[in-house]
């Protein structure tokens, strides 16, 4: 089929006027699909059903000694700070076990640099005339609300094949006023980008303005490869220690996408003197976080070698998704000049740019044939895509069979959307 820039008017009318009745077929169809959040599928639960098994014993609820069941252990228990040691590559000492979320933890890390400070700050930063934060775009719209409900200016910084632009975010660190940049640096959300090895060096080299620069360090999807073999990182913190930063980078993770989401462990890891820090400010704020659930994950995730196991056969239901995406939207779109997207080998989401100026009518027309999408402008500071283009597809959620439908929705949205925008 000829690209729609490339038809004549004629051809495009009668395309739109095939495509209107393709629409309404569906529309009447009465269809309640989504693909707006990175949850995995009841198949992919109920393969972690079995860690609710594993604690009957009075064995199973002692941990080094240690009785799992009652108060203490404020920074986690040891086999899980070992365990998450293990799968982040640094030091057992150097992790925080916290409870079900690790969004949480990040909320709290910001929201304690603005009453406390950190711990190479001049002072909180509530005190502070302005707050700056590096957004590489698209991104992930809650890290992005975090930020921003403190008040911080969020800067848009571009994404590379590599990850964030450096030339840009190495000059915007010259502002004392930059405080912080997020980052996902394998399987970004929502381009699937990894960093490259080279990126994550130059980011650990960096010498801000700001001697409390913080670099929120988000390896939610560090373990999460659907197709193809497991793909190694670095660790941030030992890569800044070499360049004299060991404080600048916290690390997030949890295991919500890989056994249940908001019951699973999360934990942070950072340097020894961070954790000094703020296991002084934590051990106000609570007496411990859920230790049963930290045992209950030790006993099935067991090690980094297992865990990956795990993750393999999470693969055998996530792949076949991903794959119906790339495949319908090669399919459907491909030869038309109206979009580009990567077909990233893991994480949770296929991001897609659309033609500029229809990724908000595209949405509006799968919502009104039943399809739910992350709202257009998510990925983005502020929810405002500038070029009303970038759309995420989470595809986790759904079995193949509705997928398929609604990514055929979702498709024909899209090709109504470019023709009303190249006119009718
Ligand atoms: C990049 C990223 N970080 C964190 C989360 C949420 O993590 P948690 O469930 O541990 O709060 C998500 C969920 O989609 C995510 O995409």
């Amino acid at each position: 089929m000829t690209a729609y820039p490339n038809m004549t008017a004629e051809e495009r009318a009668a395309e739109y006027a095939r495509l209107r009745q393709a629409f309404d077929a569906l529309k009447a169809k009465e269809l309640k699909l989504n693909m707006a959040r990175g949850k995995p599928s009841k198949a992919q639960l109920d393969m972690s059903s079995d860690i609710f098994q594993l604690m009957q014993a009075p064995e199973d609820y002692v941990s080094d000694g240690i009785d799992v069941r009652t108060y203490g252990e404020l920074a986690g228990l040891p086999a899980a700070k070992r365990l998450f040691a293990e799968i982040l590559g640094c030091r057992p000492e150097q992790v925080f076990v916290g409870g079900n979320a690790s969004l949480q933890l990040m909320y709290d890390t910001i929201s304690r640099a603005y009453t406390h400070g950190l711990l190479h700050s001049e002072r909180p930063w509530c005190k502070e005339e302005k707050v700056k934060w590096l957004c590489p775009v698209p991104g992930y719209d809650r890290h992005f609300k975090i930020t921003e409900s403190f008040g911080f200016e969020l800067v848009a910084i571009p994404m590379t094949d590599n990850g964030p632009d450096m030339d840009a975010v190495e000059q915007a660190i010259q502002d004392s006023a930059v405080k912080g940049m997020w980052n996902v640096p394998k399987y970004s959300n929502p381009d699937g980008i990894i960093y490259s090895d080279e990126t994550v060096r130059r980011i650990a080299a960096m010498k801000p303005a700001a001697p409390d620069f913080l670099l929120m360090w988000d390896n939610a999807y560090c373990l999460h490869e659907f197709e193809g073999e497991f793909v190694p990182f670095l660790d941030i913190i030992s890569e800044c220690e070499k360049h004299g930063n060991a404080d600048m980078p916290i690390v997030f993770f949890s295991t919500n996408k890989i056994t249940l989401p908001g019951a699973g462990v999360s934990c942070f890891a950072c340097s020894e003197a961070n954790m000094a820090y703020f296991q002084k400010l934590l051990s106000v704020q609570t007496i411990g976080f859920d230790k049963v659930n930290q045992q209950r994950h030790v006993l099935y995730l067991k090690n980094k070698a297992h865990t990956l196991e795990l993750m393999r056969q999470r693969a055998a239901i996530m792949g076949p998704k991903f794959r119906t995406v790339a495949d319908t939207l090669e399919r459907e779109v491909g030869a038309l000049g109206i979009a580009s997207w990567r077909s990233p080998k893991g994480g949770y989401f296929v991001s897609l740019n659309a033609m500029p100026g229809t990724a908000k009518r595209t949405l509006e027309l799968c919502k009104e044939a039943g399809v739910t999408m992350t709202g257009a402008g998510a990925t983005f500071p502020y929810g405002k895509d500038p070029q009303d283009s970038n759309i995420r597809i989470a595809p986790s959620l759904p079995p193949v069979e509705e997928l398929e439908q609604a990514m055929n929705v979702f498709c024909v949205c899209l090709k109504l959307a470019a023709l009303e925008k190249l006119g009718v």
